[in-house]
Protein backbone atom coordinates (compact mmCIF):
# COMPACT_ATOMS: atom_id res chain seq x y z
CA UNK A 1 0.00 0.00 0.00
CA UNK A 2 1.29 3.65 -1.27
CA UNK A 3 1.45 5.08 2.26
CA UNK A 4 2.57 8.69 0.86
CA UNK A 5 0.40 11.67 1.27
CA UNK A 6 0.09 14.06 -1.43
CA UNK A 7 1.17 16.81 1.30
CA UNK A 8 4.36 15.04 1.72
CA UNK A 9 7.54 16.37 -0.91
CA UNK A 10 8.17 14.41 -4.09
CA UNK A 11 11.56 13.61 -2.96
CA UNK A 12 11.82 11.54 -6.28
CA UNK A 13 15.59 12.71 -7.20
CA UNK A 14 14.39 12.67 -10.92
CA UNK A 15 11.58 14.82 -10.15
CA UNK A 16 12.82 16.95 -8.02
CA UNK A 17 16.06 18.05 -10.93
CA UNK A 18 13.06 18.68 -13.69
CA UNK A 19 11.52 20.46 -10.83
CA UNK A 20 14.78 22.37 -10.53
CA UNK A 21 15.46 22.68 -14.39
CA UNK A 22 11.47 23.94 -14.31
CA UNK A 23 12.59 26.67 -11.62
CA UNK A 24 15.12 28.24 -14.40
CA UNK A 25 18.35 26.40 -11.79
CA UNK A 26 21.34 25.88 -14.95
CA UNK A 27 24.34 25.95 -12.17
CA UNK A 28 25.13 23.18 -9.83
CA UNK A 29 27.40 24.09 -6.24
CA UNK A 30 29.94 21.90 -5.88
CA UNK A 31 32.01 20.91 -3.05
CA UNK A 32 34.71 22.55 -3.97
CA UNK A 33 34.69 26.16 -5.15
CA UNK A 34 35.36 27.25 -8.67
CA UNK A 35 37.23 30.18 -9.76
CA UNK A 36 35.60 31.88 -12.73
CA UNK A 37 38.13 34.57 -13.44
CA UNK A 38 40.66 31.58 -14.07
CA UNK A 39 39.04 30.13 -16.57
CA UNK A 40 38.57 33.26 -18.86
CA UNK A 41 41.56 34.34 -20.82
CA UNK A 42 41.15 37.68 -20.54
CA UNK A 43 40.97 37.61 -16.92
CA UNK A 44 42.95 40.18 -14.86
CA UNK A 45 43.51 37.22 -11.96
CA UNK A 46 44.91 35.17 -14.67
CA UNK A 47 47.34 38.13 -16.03
CA UNK A 48 48.54 39.10 -13.04
CA UNK A 49 49.51 35.37 -12.23
CA UNK A 50 51.40 35.23 -15.74
CA UNK A 51 53.13 38.41 -15.45
CA UNK A 52 54.51 36.89 -11.93
CA UNK A 53 55.83 33.73 -12.92
CA UNK A 54 57.18 34.63 -16.12
CA UNK A 55 58.77 38.18 -16.78
CA UNK A 56 60.16 37.59 -20.19
CA UNK A 57 57.11 36.38 -21.91
CA UNK A 58 55.16 39.96 -21.18
CA UNK A 59 55.67 43.46 -20.59
CA UNK A 60 54.09 44.12 -16.69
CA UNK A 61 52.50 47.42 -18.07
CA UNK A 62 50.85 46.18 -20.49
CA UNK A 63 46.54 46.50 -20.07
CA UNK A 64 44.80 43.18 -20.17
CA UNK A 65 42.45 42.90 -23.30
CA UNK A 66 38.86 43.03 -22.29
CA UNK A 67 35.79 42.86 -24.40
CA UNK A 68 33.44 44.79 -22.85
CA UNK A 69 29.71 43.65 -23.09
CA UNK A 70 27.24 45.01 -25.34
CA UNK A 71 25.23 47.78 -23.94
CA UNK A 72 21.09 47.06 -24.26
CA UNK A 73 21.24 50.01 -26.71
CA UNK A 74 23.88 48.09 -29.07
CA UNK A 75 22.08 45.00 -28.82
CA UNK A 76 18.78 46.66 -30.07
CA UNK A 77 20.33 48.17 -32.65
CA UNK A 78 21.96 44.83 -33.90
CA UNK A 79 18.88 43.01 -33.57
CA UNK A 80 17.45 45.93 -36.00
CA UNK A 81 20.14 45.31 -38.57
CA UNK A 82 19.82 41.40 -38.84
CA UNK A 83 16.45 41.80 -39.01
CA UNK A 84 16.10 44.87 -41.48
CA UNK A 85 18.49 42.56 -43.66
CA UNK A 86 15.26 39.76 -43.79
CA UNK A 87 13.28 39.76 -47.22
CA UNK A 88 11.06 36.80 -46.09
CA UNK A 89 9.51 35.20 -43.60
CA UNK A 90 12.24 31.93 -43.75
CA UNK A 91 15.04 34.35 -43.68
CA UNK A 92 13.70 35.78 -40.52
CA UNK A 93 12.64 32.46 -39.34
CA UNK A 94 16.55 31.08 -39.86
CA UNK A 95 17.76 34.72 -38.61
CA UNK A 96 16.19 33.94 -35.14
CA UNK A 97 17.67 30.64 -35.51
CA UNK A 98 21.03 32.08 -35.62
CA UNK A 99 20.64 35.03 -33.38
CA UNK A 100 22.79 34.81 -29.63
CA UNK A 101 22.21 38.31 -28.57
CA UNK A 102 19.23 37.29 -26.04
CA UNK A 103 20.16 35.10 -22.58
CA UNK A 104 16.70 33.89 -23.18
CA UNK A 105 17.85 31.43 -26.01
CA UNK A 106 20.17 29.87 -23.32
CA UNK A 107 17.89 28.03 -21.14
CA UNK A 108 14.99 27.40 -23.68
CA UNK A 109 14.98 24.29 -25.85
CA UNK A 110 13.71 25.74 -29.01
CA UNK A 111 13.06 28.67 -31.22
CA UNK A 112 9.49 29.03 -31.68
CA UNK A 113 8.74 31.06 -35.02
CA UNK A 114 5.04 30.90 -35.69
CA UNK A 115 2.09 28.62 -36.54
CA UNK A 116 -1.20 28.83 -38.95
CA UNK A 117 -1.71 29.99 -42.05
CA UNK A 118 0.83 32.36 -43.88
CA UNK A 119 -0.73 33.48 -46.54
CA UNK A 120 -4.04 34.20 -44.51
CA UNK A 121 -5.05 38.48 -43.68
CA UNK A 122 -4.91 38.47 -40.06
CA UNK A 123 -1.85 38.02 -37.06
CA UNK A 124 -1.95 37.51 -33.39
CA UNK A 125 0.78 38.25 -31.48
CA UNK A 126 1.13 36.08 -27.81
CA UNK A 127 4.09 36.56 -24.90
CA UNK A 128 6.38 33.79 -24.92
CA UNK A 129 6.10 30.05 -25.54
CA UNK A 130 5.63 28.28 -22.62
CA UNK A 131 6.64 23.92 -21.40
CA UNK A 132 5.11 22.98 -23.92
CA UNK A 133 5.59 25.09 -26.72
CA UNK A 134 9.57 24.76 -25.96
CA UNK A 135 9.36 21.31 -25.74
CA UNK A 136 7.57 21.13 -29.49
CA UNK A 137 8.74 24.39 -31.26
CA UNK A 138 5.14 26.13 -32.15
CA UNK A 139 3.73 28.86 -30.41
CA UNK A 140 0.10 28.00 -28.66
CA UNK A 141 -0.46 24.65 -28.56
CA UNK A 142 -0.91 24.00 -24.44
CA UNK A 143 -3.80 24.48 -22.57
CA UNK A 144 -4.03 28.44 -23.05
CA UNK A 145 -3.43 27.60 -26.87
CA UNK A 146 -6.44 25.26 -27.01
CA UNK A 147 -8.81 27.89 -25.83
CA UNK A 148 -7.56 30.67 -28.04
CA UNK A 149 -8.20 28.22 -30.78
CA UNK A 150 -11.48 27.59 -29.72
CA UNK A 151 -12.11 31.06 -28.91
CA UNK A 152 -11.78 31.95 -32.56
CA UNK A 153 -13.63 28.71 -33.83
CA UNK A 154 -16.96 30.50 -32.03
CA UNK A 155 -16.25 33.52 -34.89
CA UNK A 156 -15.76 30.96 -37.80
CA UNK A 157 -12.00 31.44 -37.60
CA UNK A 158 -9.13 28.56 -37.51
CA UNK A 159 -5.65 28.75 -37.52
CA UNK A 160 -4.85 26.52 -40.50
CA UNK A 161 -7.10 28.39 -42.54
CA UNK A 162 -7.88 32.03 -41.13
CA UNK A 163 -5.15 33.38 -39.58
CA UNK A 164 -1.07 33.28 -38.64
CA UNK A 165 0.19 33.10 -35.06
CA UNK A 166 3.68 34.35 -33.57
CA UNK A 167 4.41 35.56 -30.14
CA UNK A 168 6.74 38.18 -29.10
CA UNK A 169 9.15 36.85 -27.76
CA UNK A 170 10.62 33.41 -29.75
CA UNK A 171 12.46 31.87 -26.41
CA UNK A 172 10.12 30.87 -23.18
CA UNK A 173 11.64 32.34 -20.49
CA UNK A 174 12.56 30.05 -17.49
CA UNK A 175 9.92 28.71 -15.31
CA UNK A 176 7.37 31.14 -17.44
CA UNK A 177 8.62 33.67 -15.34
CA UNK A 178 7.17 36.97 -17.12
CA UNK A 179 9.87 38.37 -19.33
CA UNK A 180 11.62 41.18 -18.42
CA UNK A 181 11.47 44.71 -20.38
CA UNK A 182 14.71 44.48 -21.73
CA UNK A 183 14.27 40.73 -23.00
CA UNK A 184 11.03 42.43 -24.74
CA UNK A 185 12.51 45.60 -26.54
CA UNK A 186 14.70 43.33 -27.75
CA UNK A 187 12.54 40.49 -29.39
CA UNK A 188 10.65 43.98 -30.85
CA UNK A 189 12.98 44.58 -33.64
CA UNK A 190 12.31 40.58 -34.65
CA UNK A 191 8.77 41.23 -34.03
CA UNK A 192 8.40 44.31 -36.01
CA UNK A 193 10.05 42.99 -39.20
CA UNK A 194 7.85 40.16 -39.26
CA UNK A 195 4.93 42.29 -38.79
CA UNK A 196 6.07 43.88 -42.26
CA UNK A 197 6.90 40.66 -43.58
CA UNK A 198 3.91 39.03 -42.93
CA UNK A 199 1.82 42.16 -44.21
CA UNK A 200 -1.40 41.81 -42.01
CA UNK A 201 -5.00 43.25 -42.67
CA UNK A 202 -5.18 42.97 -39.23
CA UNK A 203 -3.35 42.28 -35.81
CA UNK A 204 -4.58 40.91 -32.82
CA UNK A 205 -2.43 41.70 -29.56
CA UNK A 206 -3.15 38.67 -26.60
CA UNK A 207 -2.68 39.55 -23.24
CA UNK A 208 -0.95 42.86 -21.40
CA UNK A 209 2.77 41.98 -22.43
CA UNK A 210 2.22 41.77 -25.96
CA UNK A 211 -0.10 44.67 -26.05
CA UNK A 212 1.75 47.20 -23.99
CA UNK A 213 5.12 46.36 -25.78
CA UNK A 214 3.89 46.59 -29.49
CA UNK A 215 1.47 49.88 -28.51
CA UNK A 216 4.41 51.11 -26.61
CA UNK A 217 2.20 51.74 -23.53
CA UNK A 218 2.53 50.98 -19.76
CA UNK A 219 -1.50 51.13 -19.47
CA UNK A 220 -2.58 47.68 -18.39
CA UNK A 221 -4.80 45.48 -20.48
CA UNK A 222 -7.94 45.59 -18.75
CA UNK A 223 -7.85 49.55 -20.46
CA UNK A 224 -6.33 48.45 -23.51
CA UNK A 225 -8.43 45.46 -24.81
CA UNK A 226 -11.37 46.27 -27.12
CA UNK A 227 -9.92 49.05 -28.78
CA UNK A 228 -8.90 49.37 -32.31
CA UNK A 229 -5.42 51.20 -32.09
CA UNK A 230 -3.47 51.73 -36.14
CA UNK A 231 -0.40 50.04 -36.49
CA UNK A 232 1.65 51.95 -39.01
CA UNK A 233 3.27 50.04 -41.46
CA UNK A 234 4.93 51.52 -44.51
CA UNK A 235 2.23 52.08 -47.24
CA UNK A 236 -0.87 51.85 -44.59
CA UNK A 237 -2.46 51.55 -41.37
CA UNK A 238 -3.37 48.27 -39.86
CA UNK A 239 -6.45 48.13 -37.61
CA UNK A 240 -5.24 46.48 -34.22
CA UNK A 241 -6.84 45.42 -31.59
CA UNK A 242 -6.01 43.83 -27.67
CA UNK A 243 -7.62 40.85 -26.00
CA UNK A 244 -7.18 38.70 -22.79
CA UNK A 245 -5.08 36.05 -22.96
CA UNK A 246 -6.44 33.09 -22.68
CA UNK A 247 -4.21 31.55 -19.36
CA UNK A 248 -6.32 34.85 -18.29
CA UNK A 249 -9.30 33.56 -18.72
CA UNK A 250 -9.02 30.05 -17.51
CA UNK A 251 -7.60 31.48 -14.49
CA UNK A 252 -10.68 33.99 -14.56
CA UNK A 253 -13.54 32.91 -16.48
CA UNK A 254 -15.74 35.91 -15.56
CA UNK A 255 -13.99 37.72 -18.27
CA UNK A 256 -14.53 35.75 -21.33
CA UNK A 257 -17.90 37.56 -21.04
CA UNK A 258 -15.85 40.83 -22.43
CA UNK A 259 -13.94 38.33 -24.95
CA UNK A 260 -16.72 37.33 -26.33
CA UNK A 261 -17.75 40.59 -27.13
CA UNK A 262 -13.93 41.61 -28.68
CA UNK A 263 -14.39 38.51 -30.47
CA UNK A 264 -17.77 39.81 -32.17
CA UNK A 265 -15.57 43.59 -32.82
CA UNK A 266 -13.39 41.34 -34.61
CA UNK A 267 -15.73 39.65 -36.54
CA UNK A 268 -17.24 42.71 -37.64
CA UNK A 269 -14.42 44.35 -38.55
CA UNK A 270 -13.06 41.90 -40.73
CA UNK A 271 -16.62 41.99 -42.82
CA UNK A 272 -16.35 45.48 -43.36
CA UNK A 273 -12.66 44.88 -44.38
CA UNK A 274 -13.97 42.03 -46.94
CA UNK A 275 -16.50 44.65 -48.45
N1 LIG B 1 1.31 31.77 -24.13
C1 LIG B 1 1.73 32.61 -25.09
O1 LIG B 1 1.64 33.83 -24.97
N2 LIG B 1 2.25 32.07 -26.18
C2 LIG B 1 2.38 30.76 -26.38
O2 LIG B 1 2.88 30.36 -27.42
C3 LIG B 1 1.92 29.90 -25.36
C4 LIG B 1 1.39 30.43 -24.23
N1 LIG C 1 -2.24 39.88 -17.58
C1 LIG C 1 -1.76 39.81 -18.82
O1 LIG C 1 -0.55 39.95 -19.05
N2 LIG C 1 -2.61 39.58 -19.83
C2 LIG C 1 -3.92 39.43 -19.65
O2 LIG C 1 -4.65 39.23 -20.61
C3 LIG C 1 -4.42 39.53 -18.34
C4 LIG C 1 -3.57 39.75 -17.32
Amino acid sequence: MNMKSSAEPDLDPVNMLKWYVECGVDETISETPINWFEQTNNSPIKQQVKTASSPQEQPASRPAKTTPLASQKELIDSAEKIAAECSSLEQLNEAILAYDGCSLKKTASNTVFSDGNAQSDIMLIGEAPGAEEDKIGKPFISQSGQLLDRMFGAINMSRETDFYITNLLPWRPPGNRKPTDAECELCLPFLKRHIELFNPKMIILIGGTSASTVLNVETGITKLRGKWNDYTLADKQVPMMAIFHPAYLIKQPHYKKQTWHDLLTIKEKLEDLSK
